[in-house]
């Protein structure tokens, strides 16, 4: 459109100028006599003026004009008369007095107020995507979006890095979730699988003498989905050859540092990113992926649950389970009601309860009576033992501790949740704080008792550790793995590890994870003959690109930061995907549905 201009490019140095602008209503006020219309377009909006006695033709054409209607307005801009000025604006000076104004399309009432930053049913959201999108909040997270993904790119292309796009009707790349399938029409009978990630993708260019990749990749799990998971998500995906892990923690600390004080700088991070072992992770807080913006680390208590009267916990800790808790500041007068909303979230989690110790205020730990001491075990414990747990756990007066007993899994699982839940009650995370940081050390297998065979946590991939290499065949359990994850405020950012590029180490694990000669070539031959003609040594990471916009944009639900995003059971409301197919296609494919 010749000689249309932004709406936030109109300012007071143009005052007297005549120009057009072009846009959706975002608001109109009728003042009985003049108009006033506000404009929206991709920058930002314009206050127009419409005046009877100055156009009235102009004026009578915008009284049928509504909300989402698009105009494009010619007009002459003058300083907003005194006591109107809006420094809530931008533009909030100057407005536009309409001598020209063009319809160019009208609009039905929306389903939701576009102008309006309310609570709205997100099915509505979702079946009125394109109008959602208007919204200022998703027009800033989707704009945030692209600037992160080009922060990317201009970082990669610095460090000499090529962009190379891989195929996504691929065979299965095992990340542990199911494969979306599409058949193919050719080979009736046969299936493509969408890429999970483009792991064996990229470690074959490694081979192929790349040396330095990095791809914007999409990514296809079918996987029960969560705030932080979207069926079908983008990666940041990178793998270098002749490298170590440093080479890679040092790469990805100084995109995300640089990434996040270039775009975000109200958020704040610190250098250099704390690092924690898996090991660590799980005994402080019961988690590998743990919100480090506050404390309330866990301490394990099953010794002195060991000599304890409160049979619920000596029986525990006597027959090999795992007795541990934290302590909770300032929380001991928590009510029943507040008590039993734990308890809830301890079972949720599969724990069989929650014990709870309210230690009174006033006087010190030393000076503690058991008459000052409130929990449901009260009368079977001891005030040395309560004692005990406090200083283990750090606890005061006016605290409350919280214990989970039971199978180790569960318990960590349980407290993990519990401690994100009583960081939410007292405050504890800063939104403006991005607490980055690498998780190390993980075990290269974890045993799977009902399968009886080994798997890798994260992908089979990894190498294990030079020093460990020796244990492989002896104490598969307590190999660890040249493999960490980047953390941030209770999400897993990325995940990466160093290779196995020698073919045999490659073998003897999926040996380990109970795979044939003839399975693991079936599934991964491409890969291991590869490695047979001098795949160098390499490594890499990905990251979810979702999750870091999330976090940038202070989201909640990874839906916010995608243009069309699936729902909970994975439908897409708009499109009214997925959907059944013709049955000549089924045909074609050679497929038959059978119903249920
Ligand atoms: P991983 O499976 O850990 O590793 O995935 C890497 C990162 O991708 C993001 N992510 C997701 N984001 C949104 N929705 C999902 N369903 C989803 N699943 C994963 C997370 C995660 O940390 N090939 C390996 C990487 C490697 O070893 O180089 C891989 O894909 O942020």
């Amino acid at each position: 459109m010749k000689d249309r201009i932004y709406c936030n490019q109109v300012d007071i140095s143009q005052i007297g100028s005549t120009l057009t602008v072009a846009g959706w209503v975002h608001r109109r006020r009728d003042h009985g006599g003049l108009i006033f219309i506000d404009l929206r377009d991709r920058s930002g909006i314009l206050q127009v003026v419409f005046n009877p006695d100055i156009n009235p033709e102009a004026h009578s054409l915008v009284q049928e004009v509504r909300s989402e209607w698009v105009l494009k307005i010619d007009g002459i801009v003058e300083k907003r008369p005194l006591g109107t000025v809006n420094t809530q604006m931008d533009t909030g000076h100057v407005e536009l007095h309409a001598s020209n104004l063009t319809i160019l399309n009208s609009s039905k009432v929306p389903p939701f107020y576009i102008n309006e930053d309310q609570k709205i049913d997100e099915t509505l959201r979702l079946e009125y995507r394109y109008l959602d999108l208007r919204r200022e909040r998703l027009q800033k997270n989707i704009r945030l979006r692209y600037e992160v993904v080009k922060f990317m790119r201009d970082f990669f292309d610095k460090n000499g890095f090529v962009e190379i796009e891989t195929p996504i009707l691929i065979k299965s790349t095992p990340e542990g979730a199911r494969d979306f399938l599409v058949p193919s029409r050719l080979q009736r009978g046969s299936f493509y699988a969408l890429p999970q990630s483009p792991q064996q993708l990229k470690q074959l260019l490694m081979v192929a003498g790349f040396e330095k990749y990095f791809q914007i990749a999409r990514c296809f799990r079918d996987e029960d989905l969560r705030a932080d998971r979207q069926p079908e998500f983008t990666q940041l995906d990178i793998e270098m050859s002749f490298v170590d892990e440093e080479d890679i923690l040092d790469l990805i600390e100084n995109l995300y540092v640089s990434l996040v004080r270039a775009l975000t700088p109200n958020k704040k991070v610190t250098t250099p990113l704390v690092r924690l072992s898996y090991e660590e992770s799980i005994e402080k807080y019961g988690s590998d992926k743990p919100d480090l913006r506050f404390g309330l680390e866990l301490a394990t208590i099953t010794d002195i649950a060991l000599d304890s009267k409160a049979q619920i916990l000596h029986n525990i800790a006597n027959s090999g389970g795992l007795v541990k808790g934290f302590s909770a500041p300032g929380c001991s007068e928590y009510s029943r009601k507040q008590i039993d909303e734990l308890i809830e979230i301890a079972k949720d989690c599969g724990a069989a309860g929650l014990v709870t110790i309210g230690i009174e205020d006033g006087g010190s730990i030393d000076g503690l009576e058991m008459g000052q001491v409130r929990s449901g075990l009260a009368k079977y414990l001891e005030i040395e033992e309560v004692k005990a747990i406090c200083s283990r756990m750090g606890a005061g007066r006016g605290d409350l501790v919280l214990i989970v007993a039971g199978d180790s899994l569960i318990v960590n699982r349980a407290l993990s949740v519990l401690r994100q839940e009583m960081a939410r009650r007292l405050d504890l995370m800063d939104s403006d704080v991005l607490s980055l940081a690498w998780v190390v050390n993980f075990p290269l297998l974890e045993w799977q008792p009902d399968e009886n065979r080994w798997d890798s946590p994260h992908n089979p991939f990894s190498s294990p550790k030079d020093e460990h290499v020796g244990l492989l065949l002896s104490e598969p359990g307590s190999v660890t793995a040249k493999q960490y994850d980047l953390i941030c405020n209770g999400f897993e950012m990325g995940g990466g590890s160093i290779r196995n590029h020698k073919v045999d180490m490659q073998k003897k694990i999926f040996e380990l994870m109970g795979h044939s000669e003839e399975q693991m070539y079936s599934e991964f031959g491409q890969l291991l003959n590869a490695l047979e003609y001098g795949a160098p040594p390499h490594g890499g990471i990905a990251c979810g690109v979702e999750r870091l916009v999330m976090l940038l944009a202070d989201e909640e639900n990874i839906r916010e930061t995608m243009v069309f995003p699936k729902t909970q059971s994975g439908s897409d409301l708009l499109f009214g995907s997925p959907s059944p197919v013709d049955e000549s296609q089924l045909k074609e494919l050679g497929l038959e549905i059978i119903s249920e």
